[in-house]
């Protein structure tokens, strides 16, 4: 699909699939990629660009193939922000809304209501205030969620308390019903909820988890969900991929696994990004969406 999609939007560049592109090695220049297979983008001498089919750079930025030269542009939003509101949605209901205690209810044949939990006594947390977060904090803010936000820089969202910096976390965990990670893994944000931390958050809070799995030190939230300290995880993102057989996360009755599909990316949107990004680079312009490797997102 992104063949056709590319080459409608961009008639006057020469768009090349696979595995014609390795015939013509020598001149290509950009390439559009998720999940290559490793050294893939060695054989290309004269690339330029790499574009992210993805919003998170992490696999990219690990490889070896891709010289300190070529840039890495990722996707901005591309029709995932509105799919991980809906993911984050779908969690907080299940807070609020009780389901998890209600199935085993169900499943103990017990009919026991619960006192509703409003949401405007409901605290939300988000790590991450990018493409996706903010608009994740905006939509649940917009809701009646009381909903606060942490980032590296300063950052401002009409109806969101919005924290930056280690000093800022410790606190903000403190103060949360269910915590949204919505970071990139970066050297910075590997393991950023250790068992120090997770032990922050409240008795009875639950973590959703949309980013990446390398956010969460797993044995830690394992040991929190064992001792029933928290409610329930919603795990999107793994440390290892898919996540592999026997591992305790599948079975466990305070967890929900999704594979990966959180929010996927859009191809109509992808294109028309990557078509804007290559005349702008074609006019020696700034590219949006372009990566900083130092800092790894
Ligand atoms: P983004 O626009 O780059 O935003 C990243 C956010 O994280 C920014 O707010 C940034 O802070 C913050 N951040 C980065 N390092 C930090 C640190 N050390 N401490 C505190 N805050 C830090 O990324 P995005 O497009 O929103 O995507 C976020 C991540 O979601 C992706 O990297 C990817 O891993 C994941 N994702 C998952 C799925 C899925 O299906 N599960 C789909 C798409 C994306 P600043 O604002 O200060 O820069
Ligand atoms: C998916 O996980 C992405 O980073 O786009």
């Amino acid at each position: 699909i992104y063949l056709r999609l590319l080459r409608d939007a961009l008639p006057e560049w020469e768009i090349l699939g696979w595995p014609d592109a390795a015939e013509a090695a020598d001149a290509v220049t950009h390439v559009a990629a998720w999940g290559a297979p490793p050294g893939f983008f060695a054989r290309f001498p004269h690339l330029q660009v790499v574009f992210n089919l993805g919003a998170g750079v992490d696999s990219l930025l690990q490889r070896d193939d891709l010289a300190a030269s070529v840039r890495i542009v990722r996707l901005l939003d591309a029709g995932m922000a509105q799919q991980m509101t809906e993911y984050c949605l779908y969690g907080l209901l299940h807070y609020q809304r009780a389901m998890d205690i209600y199935r085993r209810q169900q499943q103990a044949e017990q009919w026991t209501p619960r006192d509703a939990r409003r949401a405007n006594n409901l605290r939300v947390s988000i790590l991450g205030l990018g493409e996706l977060g903010q608009r994740v904090a905006g939509d649940l803010s917009g809701m009646g969620y009381v909903v606060q936000g942490w980032s590296r820089r300063a950052r401002q969202i009409e109806g969101v308390d919005c924290r930056h910096g280690e000093a800022g976390l410790d606190q903000l965990l403190m103060e949360t019903d269910v915590l949204f990670c919505l970071l990139p893994a970066t050297q910075d944000t590997r393991h950023l909820l250790d068992a120090r931390r997770l032990a922050l958050l409240p008795e009875g809070a639950a973590i959703i988890n949309g980013g990446r799995g390398s956010l969460i030190d797993e044995d830690a939230l394992l040991a929190l969900l064992d001792g029933e300290s928290l409610r329930f995880a919603m795990l999107d993102v793994f440390a290892v991929e898919p996540l592999p057989s026997g591992h305790p996360f599948w079975k466990h009755p305070r967890v929900i696994i999704t594979p990966h599909v959180a929010a996927d990316t859009v191809p109509a949107d992808a294109v028309a990004q990557i078509a804007a990004n290559l005349r702008k680079h074609a006019a020696r312009l700034p590219m949006d969406g372009g990566v900083d490797r130092l800092l790894g997102y």
